[in-house]
C-alpha cells in the first residue's frame, strides 16, 4: 500500500529537526524489522541542517549506526573531495562525526571518464547491498530544485525515460554546477519503503503549488514522477514553501 502525507513546519530549523527525528524513527523501525537500514541521501542546501542534527546529541546516540548503510540518490561528476560533491557535503556535516563503519558508506564514484560505466557500477553495488528486485531502500531523501527537478532528474532529460535502469548518467545539468551527474531513476526511488521530500523557502512556493496541485506534467516537472509503488511519500515543507498551497491540499 502507498500513502502520501504533506507536513508543514514553521521554518527551516524546524524542518531539520522534524526530518532528522523521522530518519531516526525510520532507522530504528527498519533495524527492528529487518536488521538493517538503507538510506539514500540527497544533495542541495536543505539537507545540510538535517545532517547536522543527526550528527549531534541526542539523535546521534539514537541512530543505529552499526546497521545503517548510506548511499546517494545522485551526485555530481566531480571527485569526492570537490566542493560540489554531495558526498563531501554529507561527509563534512554528518559522516565524519558518527560511528558509521566505513564499508557501510557507498559514495557514487563519478569522477572517471566513463560515467555510464560508473552508473552501472553503482547500480550493481546497490543490488549487492539492498535487498529486493528492484532494490528497496528503507528511506530515500529528496529535495526539489527551482525547476521541479529532484535527485538529478532534470526537466526533459533522457534520465526520465531510462527503461529498466536503476541508476543512470545524465547530460550536463541545466543548473549549477554545470556538470554531468549520476542519479537514481524514478524506478529505483519509487521502489523504496519511504521517500522523504524536503523543501524550504519562499522561492519554491510557486513550484510547490504547481507540482502538488497542477496537472501531471512529469517531463516538465520531474518530481511528479515520484510515487512509491508500495511505500510512503512524505512531503515536508516549511511554511514559506507551502504558502501558496490550498487548504484542500494540506
Ligand atoms: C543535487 C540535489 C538536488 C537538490 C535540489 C534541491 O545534487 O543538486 O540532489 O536534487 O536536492 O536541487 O536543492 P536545495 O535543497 O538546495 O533547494
Amino acid at each position: 500500500m502507498s500513502s502520501q502525507q504533506i507536513q508543514v513546519v514553521a521554518d527551516v530549523a524546524a524542518l531539520a529537526t522534524v526530518a532528522a527525528e523521522q530518519i531516526v524513527v525510520g532507522a530504528q523501525a527498519a533495524v527492528a524489522a529487518r536488521g538493517s537500514f538503507a538510506i539514500a541521501l540527497s544533495g542541495g542546501s536543505t539537507p545540510r541542517a538535517v545532517y547536522r542534527k543527526l550528527a549531534e546529541a541526542p539523535l546521534r546516540e539514537q541512530m543505529p549506526w552499526a546497521n545503517t548503510y548510506v548511499f546517494w540518490g545522485d551526485d555530481r561528476a566531480v571527485p569526492l573531495d570537490h566542493p560540489d560533491s554531495n558526498y563531501r557535503m554529507a561527509y563534512e556535516t554528518l559522516l565524519a562525526h558518527v560511528p558509521l563503519p566505513k564499508e557501510q558508506i557507498q559514495p557514487v564514484l563519478a569522477s572517471g571518464e566513463d560515467l555510464d560505466a560508473a552508473a552501472e557500477h553503482y547500480e550493481r553495488t546497490i543490488r549487492c547491498y539492498v535487498p529486493g528486485a528492484p532494490p528497496r531502500f528503507d528511506l530515500v531523501l529528496l529535495g526539489m530544485g527551482p525547476d521541479g527537478h529532484t535527485a538529478s532528474l532534470f526537466p526533459y532529460s533522457p534520465a526520465l525515460s531510462a527503461g529498466d535502469a536503476l541508476v543512470v548518467a545524465t547530460p550536463v545539468a541545466p543548473l549549477e554546477p554545470y556538470v554531468r551527474r549520476i542519479t537514481f531513476t524514478s524506478r529505483l526511488i519509487n521502489a523504496a519503503s519511504a521517500v522523504l521530500v524536503l523543501i524550504a523557502g519562499a522561492d519554491k512556493a510557486g513550484r510547490v503549488v504547481e507540482v502538488l496541485e497542477g496537472p501531471h506534467e512529469p517531463e516538465r516537472l520531474p518530481i511528479q514522477l515520484i510515487a512509491p509503488v508500495d511505500g510512503d511519500l512524505y512531503w515536508m515543507l516549511d511554511r514559506p514553501a507551502a504558502r501558496e498551497l490550498s487548504r484542500n491540499t494540506l
